[in-house]
């Protein structure tokens, strides 16, 4: 399974340390260049992360994408992107509600919001998804579980 994440900040950093660290049987993590220094930090650290060409580079490789960047610039970065039908998207977007970052992604995805805190980092943490989903919530039972 590949896990991509446009957006490379903080809570990217630390779902990403969280979901290595993990039992989740993971074969790439593909993130964003935007926050150099932090991708670089990832793929120093982690054999399994590489860093994108650009954001679509990490939409195109992903099983599992997660949305993680400010609310700010969320409608410019999503419209510009082309999703795959049926493609699992995570929107870890503060106060962006689902309808919205649907129809930004103007695509029939599977959708779902999360809302992860930094201690995904150490595995020890529930994290909030809506709506239920047996796959993200399985996903999030390994940085310490869900609460769908
Ligand atoms: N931090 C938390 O505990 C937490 C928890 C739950 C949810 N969230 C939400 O998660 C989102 C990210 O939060 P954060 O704390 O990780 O913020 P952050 O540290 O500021 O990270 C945001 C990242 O987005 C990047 N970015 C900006 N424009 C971009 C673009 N056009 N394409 C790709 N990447 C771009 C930034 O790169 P540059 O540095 O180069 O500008 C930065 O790496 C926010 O919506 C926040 O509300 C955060």
């Amino acid at each position: 399974m590949k896990f991509g994440f446009v957006g490379t900040g903080a809570i990217t950093e630390a779902m990403v340390t969280g979901f290595l660290g993990s039992k989740l049987e993971l074969s790439q993590v593909i993130v964003s260049p935007r926050s150099a220094e932090t991708a670089a930090r990832l793929a120093a650290h982690l054999s399994l992360v590489q860093i994108a060409n650009d954001n679509q580079a990490v939409v195109d490789a992903s099983d599992v994408l997660f949305l993680a960047v400010r609310p700010q610039v969320a409608e410019e970065v999503i419209k510009a992107l082309r999703f795959r039908q049926g493609q699992a998207i995570v929107s870890v977007i503060a106060a962006t509600d689902r309808s919205t970052i649907g129809s930004w992604i103007d695509q029939d995805v599977e959708l779902t919001l999360a809302i992860p805190l930094p201690f995904v980092a150490d595995g020890e943490v529930v994290t909030a998804i809506y709506p239920p989903s047996s796959r993200m919530a399985f996903i999030f039972s390994a940085t310490g579980g869900t609460i769908q």
